[in-house]
């Protein structure tokens, strides 16, 4: 569990602070991490009002690109946001406004909202009596609504606490509160995991846990051995998303046809060059098995050995597969990013087998890594 906190007061033993500290206790008691930002240590300048976010024509993410850019990419491979401010005059403090002002290019008018229920705990402190501005600060939760927020708790903390006074009871129930956002959550509970194991011939579609996504990674380096060395790209994007899901299809009743097959394949030179790759469109497959710069070295896959520079290093790279599934758009709907893989031969074998999934050529394992 992975949970995002920023701190708009600017002092770094204040109340927030303190508040935060306890709850990152209850955070790492469920083996949750969690990462602090200090609106003051960052750069970030208020909203600009220039509506890109929303242009009808081509939406974008917030076009200032300075550091609430990079917290929010972050927020969106978190499952969770605690946001801790204080009350200067009766309201949010300046820091804390100008890191909510950007939140215009996240509501749902944008394509930038977040996905996957992720949740939001607020914390207010003041030094008046605890509850005067209860009203004040549910209103201003609203904007954390809006942005696909699920509000799991907001914490309004009165009496200069917990610096000033008994604080226990305030600290116990902050450590309680980092416990509830960062349980565990079940595989069902994904909705990306429901849809596909909703699926006619999905034999299988688990969560990997960090041991198996090592054992894979640790698979597929060894094809960097290999006298032409074989970069899996696809899977290490997949590995890299929050999650990852290990999905076993049984294709043994499909008939598939080559021209369905998406390439995924290329061989590629230290330069970056294309010297080699896939082909399963027969137009093209018939063009260039007529053209005397191309070899085949396969009955799909071509080769440009003009290309190929003496002296150059030459890899395979397997990049994401695309099209693969029918119910891709579907599954890419439930979560803010995918990226469908391939596991190597061996990858695939040790998978089948921790699966208890029968070794056939027909029965195919994609990895899905997934952020929601
Ligand atoms: C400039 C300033 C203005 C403040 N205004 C208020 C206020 O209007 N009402 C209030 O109850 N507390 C007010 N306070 C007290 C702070 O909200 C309170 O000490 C808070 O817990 C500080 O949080 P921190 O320790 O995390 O910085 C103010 C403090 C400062 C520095």
């Amino acid at each position: 569990m992975k949970v995002i906190t920023v701190i708009a007061s600017p002092r770094k033993y204040g109340n927030c602070s303190t508040i935060v500290k306890e709850m990152t206790k209850g955070i790492q008691e469920n083996k949750g991490e969690n990462t602090i930002y200090y609106v003051d240590d960052m750069n970030i300048k208020p909203c600009q009002g220039c509506k890109a976010c929303r242009n009808p024509k081509k939406p974008s993410k917030c076009i200032i690109n300075d550091d609430f850019r990079k917290v929010m990419d972050e927020m969106e491979k978190s499952d969770a946001l605690i946001f801790a401010a204080p009350n200067y005059f009766g309201e949010i403090n300046a820091q804390g406004h100008i890191f909510m002002d950007r939140f215009y290019s996240m509501t749902k008018s944008t394509p930038n909202q977040l996905k996957g229920n992720k949740k939001a705990v607020i914390i207010f402190t003041y030094g008046a009596k605890t509850g005067t501005y209860d009203e004040y600060i549910q209103k201003r939760t609203r904007l954390f609504e809006s942005i696909g927020l699920k509000v799991h708790e907001i914490l309004s903390v009165g009496d200069g606490k917990p610096l000033s006074g008994n604080s226990e009871e305030l600290l116990e129930r902050a450590r309680q509160i980092g416990r509830e956002i960062s349980v565990k959550r079940n595989d069902e509970e994904y909705e990306i995991i429901r849809i596909l194991r909703s699926k006619d011939r999905v034999l299988k579609a688990e969560i990997m846990s960090d041991e198996l996504k090592k054992k894979i990674t640790k698979l597929e380096m060894k094809r960097l051995d290999e006298m032409v060395p074989l970069i899996n790209k696809g899977l290490k994007q997949a590995l890299d998303e929050k999650e990852a899901i290990t999905v076993v299809i049984d294709n043994t009743d499909v008939d598939v046809s080559i021209e369905d097959y998406t390439p995924s394949l290329t061989l590629q030179s230290n330069k970056g060059t294309i010297i080699g790759e896939e082909i399963y469109d027969p137009n093209e497959l018939e063009e260039l098995k007529h053209n005397p710069n191309v070899y085949f070295i396969s009955d799909y896959f071509a080769t440009y050995p003009n290309l190929s520079v003496p002296g150059e290093k030459q890899f395979f790279v397997v990049s994401e597969l695309e099209g693969e599934l029918d119910y891709e758009d579907e599954l890419k709907n439930s979560v803010n990013r995918m990226v469908i893989s391939s596991p190597s031969t061996e990858a695939d074998h040790y998978i089948k087998k921790i699966l208890n999934i029968p070794q056939k050529e027909k029965i195919t394992t994609l990895i899905i890594g997934f952020t929601e």
